[in-house]
């Protein structure tokens, strides 16, 4: 629940998962709108899975959870629900990762997602003052092959798209695999992101920018442990999407306050909050900054940093950084 959005600085959100903003509440409506059978009885049955292991633990129930998800309507209703969740908590641009594998591989068509999550961006973006870009994230657990046509796929369908990412289950899956498919997206002008060094080591935050090209890393929270790769991140001043409430949920960190967020902040690393599965972690990208707030004694100042960092990595105009920087200016101004 938002209490005070004057306490958190106007902000840029860099990683979020649509399907990861799939509320509970929504998932019943849609379920019972499409006639799709779930796996539990009502929605307490529901949220008590929300607790999880690990990574995996929790995609096999984010996956799941799509079934409900069939139509363009379907999609461009859980993006405008979370545009506008965003926009109450202070988000003013987002670059928002979708999943079209996790949907075209269970019969899903291409065009319904595409139509639904693009169509939802631009036709309610605006009104609520954000600016948005979508970027399709790849499944690194899935064979390359298919990630490189559905690449293709978007490509010929002329899909709307800023970027291109990498995701879902990270060990046992290294970021080389995917690097033709990268390589087309680059010839196609698009822009390269990566999770990396979120479960995974720091090999692997080495791979996504050796061999993917990744122009910011998602997560990179264990790049901490290779002194060579943080002298690498800062030399290049590569962006590092960091989630905290996402970190601790899925038990990469014991607890915000034992989170790495200051230390990276020491070593000099390009750091940004976000959200990551707003609906599945206990927050939205204002409850991210309230959280590390809280946990780790931020200054006004110290999250008037996080959130130009984050303006610093967006994909975004000179003149629309100008103008994000000078929100964020006058919040701290005004503190
Ligand atoms: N897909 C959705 N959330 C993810 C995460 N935290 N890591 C990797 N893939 C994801
Ligand atoms: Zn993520």
């Amino acid at each position: 629940m938002i209490t005070d959005p004057g306490r958190t600085p106007p902000s840029v959100e860099l990683h979020v998962h649509v399907e990861g903003t799939l509320e509970p509440e929504l998932i019943m409506e849609l379920a019972g709108r499409n006639h799709v059978e779930l796996p539990f009885r009502d929605l307490d049955d529901l949220r008590a899975r929300y607790a999880f292991d690990d990574l995996p633990h929790f995609l096999a129930l984010y996956y799941a959870n799509m079934a409900v998800l069939r139509t363009a309507d379907d999609f461009a209703a859980m993006t405008r629900a979370y545009l506008e969740r965003a926009a109450v908590g202070g988000v003013r641009h987002v670059e928002l990762f979708v999943d079209p594998q996790a949907h075209v591989a269970r019969g899903v068509a291409l065009e319904a997602v595409v139509d639904g999550v693009a169509g939802a961006l631009g036709d309610t973006a605006p009104g609520l003052g954000i600016t948005t870009g979508l970027i399709a994230c790849f499944l690194r657990d899935r064979p390359a092959d298919e990630a490189l046509d559905v690449l293709r796929a978007l490509l010929a369908a002329g899909a709307p798209l800023l970027g291109v990412g990498l995701d879902s289950a990270e060990v046992g899956h290294p970021p080389g695999a995917f690097g033709e498919v990268f390589a087309l997206a680059a010839e196609a002008g698009l822009r390269r992101v990566a999770h990396a060094g979120e479960e995974g080591p720091p090999a692997y935050v080495w791979e996504a920018l050796d061999v993917l090209g990744a122009e910011r890393i998602d997560h990179g929270i264990r790049s901490l442990e290779d002194p060579a790769l943080v002298e690498r991140l800062v030399r290049d001043a590569v962006p590092l999407t960091v989630c905290p409430l996402s970190n601790v949920r899925l038990r990469c960190v014991d607890d915000l306050g034992a989170h790495p967020l200051p230390e990276m902040l020491r070593r000099g690393l390009r750091v940004s909050i976000h959200s990551d599965d707003p609906a599945y972690f206990g927050g939205y990208l204002d409850d991210n900054y309230r959280a590390v707030t809280a946990a780790l004694g931020l200054s006004r100042d110290e999250l008037a940093r996080l959130a130009r960092h984050g303006v610093d990595a967006a994909f975004v105009s000179p003149a629309r950084a100008a103008e994000l920087h000078a929100g964020i200016d006058a919040w701290r101004g005004a503190g």
